[in-house]
């Protein structure tokens, strides 16, 4: 947790998404105001990922079925040194198709340059593979595999939670086992956005089922932070994401107690300027009430737990 906070100088980063699967985007956030460097979920081998239309935006965010098109896990390894010269973090995000093959990638990059490693236990994106943070024995089963296999701090990017039986029995795992810091929400997965002038769904596959982003989710998002900085209390590391497209966002999760917001569908859409645009929003927000990045988190008022009165 301590060394996490170390790392990040600022509030805001690229969230394992969009625009971060090859190294010359991965330069580009670099050279931004991202408090990080957060690299594509990579895989064993090389994916083309999933067919188009894969990616539609929509009013309030968007749906996405990517299907984790990315290099090889061997290129971002590769990547993770030569963004040392950027002077950030960069942060490696893992999506294995079984606990081997988590345990090869972890490994990996605790061979690497990067900073810290996100496993990502939580693509809805992949037709037959369910989202093995909603399978709490593979998850422990895995985590157990890989938590101790190098220095660096792990992390775990956790899909919605929506039961707080689902959000205790998470924490009670995560508490359990060497984590980091966890990453909480991935898109929603398993919606439907129909276009009704074509009668179809908007995006190809999966039966056009995908994750949903941006707004849609933002108070979902909040939610899954709030319960787990209380049920973490204060041990494990919070990356909040899920909508946050302003510096009111990013203090909405600051008070919910998000150490850090990670940011995507806005970065699709905005470009890498959304970085310094919403870190000075927010600087502004904490100027005009004086208050601190430190000060605010988790400072939500009128919000005696819920935690406490629920049975176990
Ligand atoms: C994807 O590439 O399908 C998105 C990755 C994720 O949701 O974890």
């Amino acid at each position: 947790m301590i060394v996490v906070r170390g790392l990040l100088k600022k509030y805001v980063l690229n969230a394992s998404g969009p625009n971060d699967s090859n190294l010359s985007e991965l330069e580009t956030i670099a050279k931004s105001d991202s408090a990080a460097v957060m690299m594509k979920s990579c895989t064993i081998k090389p994916r083309e990922g999933n067919q188009e239309p894969r990616y539609k935006r929509l009013p309030l965010g968007a749906i996405q079925s990517m299907g984790l098109p990315n290099e090889g896990y061997e290129k971002y390894v590769e990547y993770s040194s030569i963004l040392k010269k950027y002077n950030k973090p960069v942060i490696a995000s893992v999506a294995g198709f079984n606990a081997d093959e988590y345990v090869a990638l972890v490994k990996a990059f605790q061979n690497s340059d990067a900073d810290l490693v996100e496993v990502n236990l939580s693509c809805p994106n992949i037709e037959g593979k369910s989202q093995v943070a909603y399978d709490f024995e593979q998850m422990e089963k895995i985590l157990g595999r890989i938590e101790n296999l190098g220095n660096k701090p792990i992390g775990l990017k956790l899909p919605a939670y929506l039961d707080l039986a689902h959000h205790k029995k998470a924490a009670e795992i995560i508490l359990k086992h060497n984590v980091s810091f966890i990453t909480c929400i991935n898109s929603i997965g398993n919606t439907l956005v129909i276009d009704y002038e074509a009668a179809g769904p908007v995006i190809k596959t999966n039966g056009g089922l995908g994750g949903l982003c941006g707004d849609y989710i933002k108070p979902i998002a909040l939610a899954n932070v709030r319960v787990f900085y209380e049920l973490l209390q204060d041990k494990i590391f919070i990356f909040g994401v899920g909508g946050i497209k302003s510096g009111t966002d990013a203090y909405e999760f600051l008070l919910a107690g998000a150490d850090a917001v990670q940011v995507a569908t806005v970065f699709e859409k905005e470009g890498p300027n959304c970085f310094e645009r919403i870190n000075n929003e927010l600087n502004e927000i904490l100027k005009r009430k004086n208050l601190t990045i430190e000060s605010a988190r988790g400072k939500l008022k009128n919000s005696k737990s819920l935690l406490i009165k629920q049975e176990k």
